[in-house]
């Protein structure tokens, strides 16, 4: 029988090919090969979640109150935590009731957000490149994207003065996100002001994903949007406990600002889903309470990474910036080689996987992020592969050693 009518709807077969997804494809093929890989593709945190995270979920697992369906909206307990956490952090005042908002993991809650405010040919501003739910989510929920071009010499900040003014008026959303996945960027304070004056002008709900809030190096404190006076009145942020707390598998993240778009998502989310486990909504509180020195660790880590990375890739040609925040590089493509044949030809010659930069949009085509979601150990065996294979950039040609 042919199965030729069990067609998804237009909002699925519109999506582009999911990189990722065909990046597993390949892993697993090598990995049949015997090729011991690398993995430096996915932005998964490589370390555990904090013991004392782990020990609040074993003793909230054991309290049968937790045991039935969460609160639609998240705990009440974990929504002042959310809020006790941003004022302690950003100086910021929230409503826990009405101003915050539990998630599955923030992107879920970046994508129902598309759902629940665009119609049907609503234009959507989104960066590119951008973490893929950015445009992926407007595209389900049938919204036309206006890629903002994102580029180098700009530092990789948006260029507001390049949106036509025609597309500006109509814009319903713009996604934004800094420090960004997968640039690495960071954007000053003058930039928020910026970005903030423009979604008044324009009427246009603004959308922050500040998931990288804590990874943050060389005394650098990320901007959250909420920070800016009146940014609360057109826009709302997103965060996440995957990355700083390597909570990734855990699926908590959170929502803050103004209270009229959470509402929608609210409503959208109390159709679709119950929200997280009460007992890891518990645990979620004793991350948001971690002393600072746990963030310090953190941070370390990733910067020795970063650190340690950029100056062997340094040695094979490549001139990386450090960038002050994130868990990423964004490494410019030989010259003459896209990033899907670089990254297959990296994959296939040294077993190290990266992410081809055109996962991420249009923009990204010419560059491969690779993610420090390994120990330096594992990060040398990954530049010794890389040297032995004679991958490695000069300015004109990928030349051999
Ligand atoms: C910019 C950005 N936003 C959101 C997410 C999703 O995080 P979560 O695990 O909270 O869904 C990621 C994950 O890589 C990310 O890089």
């Amino acid at each position: 029988m042919s199965l030729s009518w069990i067609t998804p709807a237009e909002r699925i077969q519109k999506l582009p090919p999911y990189v990722f997804a065909r990046l597993d494809e390949l892993k697993a093929k090598a990995r049949e090969q015997g090729l011991d890989l690398i993995d430096l593709g996915m932005g998964n945190p490589d370390g555990a979640t904090p013991q004392p995270v782990i020990e609040a979920a074993m003793q909230a697992l054991q309290n049968p109150a937790n045991h039935g369906y969460p609160p639609f909206e998240g705990t009440a307990n974990f929504r002042k935590a959310i809020t006790k956490w941003y004022n302690r952090r950003y100086n910021v005042v929230l409503d826990p009731d009405s101003e915050a908002l539990p998630l599955l993991g923030s992107k879920e809650g970046l994508g129902h957000l598309a759902i629940a405010y665009i119609n049907p040919g609503d234009i959507v501003l989104v960066p590119s490149p951008s973490y893929p739910v950015h445009f992926r989510g407007p595209i389900i929920a049938g919204g036309v994207i206006h890629n903002i071009t994102l580029k180098e010499e700009n530092d990789w900040l948006i260029d507001l003065s390049s949106i036509p003014e025609e597309v500006a008026q109509k814009a319903k959303i713009l996604y934004f996100n800094y420090p960004s996945n997968p640039t690495a960027a960071t954007a000053p304070r003058e930039f928020f002001e910026e970005i903030v004056a423009f979604a008044k002008k324009y009427e246009i709900l603004l959308v922050h994903d500040l998931c990288y809030a804590e990874l943050a190096f060389d005394g650098y404190q990320p901007t959250s949007l909420l920070e800016i006076p009146g940014a609360k009145d057109i826009g709302v942020e997103f965060h996440t406990l995957s990355k700083t707390y390597n909570m990734a598998g855990w699926r908590v993240g959170f929502v803050v600002g103004n209270r009229h778009i959470i509402q929608g998502l609210r409503t959208l989310k109390t159709n679709l889903d119950y929200g997280i486990f009460s007992a890891l909504q518990t645990a979620a509180e004793t991350a948001l309470e971690l002393p600072d020195s746990y963030l310090q660790e953190v941070q370390t880590r990733y910067r020795t990474r970063r650190d340690f990375l950029i100056d062997g890739l340094g040695k094979l040609g490549w001139n990386i910036p450090k960038s002050k925040a994130t868990m990423y590089l964004w490494v410019r493509c030989p010259v003459g080689m896209g990033s899907t044949d670089f990254a297959l030809d990296v994959l296939q010659k040294t077993g190290v996987v990266v992410t081809p930069g055109n996962a991420f949009g249009p923009g990204g085509e010419g560059y491969v992020r690779i993610s420090l979601i390994a120990d330096c150990d594992r990060l040398g065996e990954a530049l010794a592969r890389f040297k032995q294979a004679g991958i490695c950039y000069q300015q004109e040609a990928v030349v051999s050693v």
